[in-house]
């Protein structure tokens, strides 16, 4: 293994259970419940289990999804598409940022909270990156960022890694790239599968705790899984990577529009907002709300 932050021996391998799910029951135990850290992920991938991640970018949804048990919590620069409206995730800011995931960090009490290095904010060189990712650790309270990018950027995440920043790597389709990519394309069809294999070997060993991978077919993926000591994080990438990931928006339906053909939708919020906004519209009209009950 390229790299292990595991400076908590005593600490269990395992991933800690969810609330309330067997051994781990910290919450009844009135105990905060034992963080998930970056050994727990590697021992998950030694033993052929698995952990989930969704994206969170505010208080709530933070404490909601680590209260449900999920493991990494990503405050993702897709908050550029999903919490600030822009059509892309290029133009979010790292000052844009860097308040959602001080939220997030501050809300989870148990979740790993990996940040996005948004557009530009790592390109440059390695010294870039280290000061953006100290920015996140620092300031955002982040446990780990994310970077975007190929082999290229294996010498920024050493870099990083030696700066103490733990990076997981994100490879496949990226979505920082859509412009140079041709638009939302599946990556490493067929000959290209070799391509993102190398792309994750040299980020792992340059020290990358986890490889992301985003719309890459399931078999390439695979490959990939199995070509890396580190855990694996599919998104659009079949079912043999350790965890998943998906866009809290896309998994719980709060999002309107076309979904991508890899999100299960567990919830229809949009739905569910729409009719209690509407609701309360019609009783504050008819003068319904506030009742007596509501009143001082
Ligand atoms: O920003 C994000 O939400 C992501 C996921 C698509 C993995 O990077």
């Amino acid at each position: 293994m390229a790299t292990s932050n595991s400076s908590d021996s005593s600490a269990s391998a395992e991933v800690p259970a969810p609330y309330g799910s067997g051994p781990g029951q910290d919450a009844a135990a009135g105990r905060k419940p034992a963080k998930v850290r970056i050994h727990h992920l590697q021992q998950a991938k030694r033993d052929g289990t698995r952990f989930a991640m969704l994206t969170a970018y505010e208080q709530y949804t933070a404490e909601i999804f680590d209260a449900a048990g999920i493991e990494l919590l990503l405050v993702g620069d897709s908050a550029s598409n999903n919490v600030f409206g822009n059509e892309t995730s290029l133009p979010v800011t790292v000052d844009e940022l860097l308040p959602l995931c001080r939220a997030v960090a501050r809300s989870a009490e148990r979740a790993m909270v990996v940040a996005d290095l948004p557009f530009g904010s790592y390109e440059v060189s390695a010294e870039q990156a280290v000061a953006t990712g100290v920015r996140f650790l620092k300031e955002g309270l982040a446990h780990a960022v994310k970077i975007e990018g190929s082999a290229y950027y294996a010498p920024t995440v050493r870099a990083m890694v030696q700066a103490g920043i733990p990076v997981m790597a994100h490879i496949g389709f990226t979505p920082q790239s859509e412009h140079a990519l041709g638009g939302y394309r599946v990556q490493g069809r067929g000959d290209d599968a070799q391509r993102l294999i190398d792309d994750a070997r040299a980020l792992a060993d340059a020290g990358a705790f986890c490889v992301l991978m985003e719309m890459v077919p399931a078999d390439t993926a695979a490959a990939v899984d199995a070509a890396v000591d580190v855990p694996t994080i599919g998104i659009g990438a079949g079912n043999a990577t350790t965890g998943q990931v998906l866009v809290w928006q896309d998994m719980a339906g709060l999002r309107g529009g076309r979904m991508a053909k890899f999100v299960k939708q567990y919830a229809d919020l949009r739905t569910t907002l729409l009719e209690a906004a509407t609701a309360y519209g019609d009783d504050v009209r008819t003068g319904q709300f506030p009742g007596p009950e509501h009143s001082f």
